[in-house]
């Protein structure tokens, strides 16, 4: 049987609903994930091997404490080169598994005053103002989910913490921006900016799943906090918040 049927095949006997991207560096926040069966994206069809270090392109089914998931260690970027449709490949296979919501991490530069290196925010809406178009009708208009919204901010308020449910600039990058691209995007109403996550949504809501993100704050935006900014940075910083998005990640697959 060739390695995706039999993955598939694993899926759907542990059926799902719900899946989980794990972004740039964050692979290790799924302590509570126990593996069933797992493919390398290169082996998934519409998916392709991915590019970017510290992106780990593999699927895997399990449990994430008692709660069936479909996890992604990574994903595709557009500006690895990918079309939109193998960026959001990812999103059509998960669809085709049978789940009903999908959940994106990222990594983000924040801009918000609150968002510091080690900070969470709950993507609320976004702005995909710079990239070129992915599609030629209107995106949905608003695809992240209320529901899934306000699971994430009671959960964090229930803990004695706030969580900022933000604006998410998605730009395509590869590069970071400058600090005058920066103030524009926080003229924009901006609070965090990255370079995915966002066309994926909205691919997710136009296939009628529940979308949601959390960004992970690896470093101030640029011009912001004053230090240059470098992918090793990234990596290293995405794991400041692992515990509290692992415990937040758990609070909301269980509620899918
Ligand atoms: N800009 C864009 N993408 C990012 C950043 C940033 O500052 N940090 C992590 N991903």
């Amino acid at each position: 049987m060739p390695a995706f049927a039999r993955f598939a095949a694993a899926a759907r006997s542990l059926a799902p609903r719900v899946a989980v991207v794990l972004g740039s560096g964050m692979g290790g926040v799924a302590t509570a994930f126990r593996e069933h069966a797992t493919i390398p994206f290169g082996d998934v069809p519409g998916l392709a091997p991915p590019t970017v270090s510290g992106h780990g392109g593999r699927l895997a089914v399990g449990a994430w404490d008692a709660v069936p998931v479909l996890v992604s260690f990574g994903r595709l970027h557009f500006y690895e080169g990918h079309p939109w449709d193998v960026v959001c490949g990812l999103v059509r296979v998960a669809a085709g598994l049978g789940v009903t919501a999908f959940v994106q991490t990222h990594a983000v530069g924040g801009i918000h005053p609150a968002l510091g290196p080690g900070g969470l925010m709950a993507v609320a809406r976004h702005l995909t103002l710079f990239g070129p178009a992915a599609w030629r009708t209107p995106a949905p208009a608003a695809p992240y989910s209320p529901r899934l919204l306000k699971v994430l901010t009671d959960y964090e308020a229930a803990a004695g913490r706030g969580l900022l449910a933000g604006t998410y600039a998605a730009l395509t990058g590869p590069c970071y921006e400058t600090p005058a691209e920066i103030r524009a995007l926080k003229a924009m109403g901006a609070d965090a900016v990255g370079m995915s996550t966002a066309r994926e949504a909205e691919c997710a809501a136009a296939l009628g799943l529940e979308a949601a993100a959390v960004s992970c704050v690896t470093n101030h935006a640029a011009g912001i906090g004053g230090d240059p900014l470098d992918h090793a940075e990234v990596i290293r910083n995405a794991k400041l918040a692992a515990d509290r998005l692992a415990a937040l990640l758990g609070a909301l697959v269980a509620a899918v």
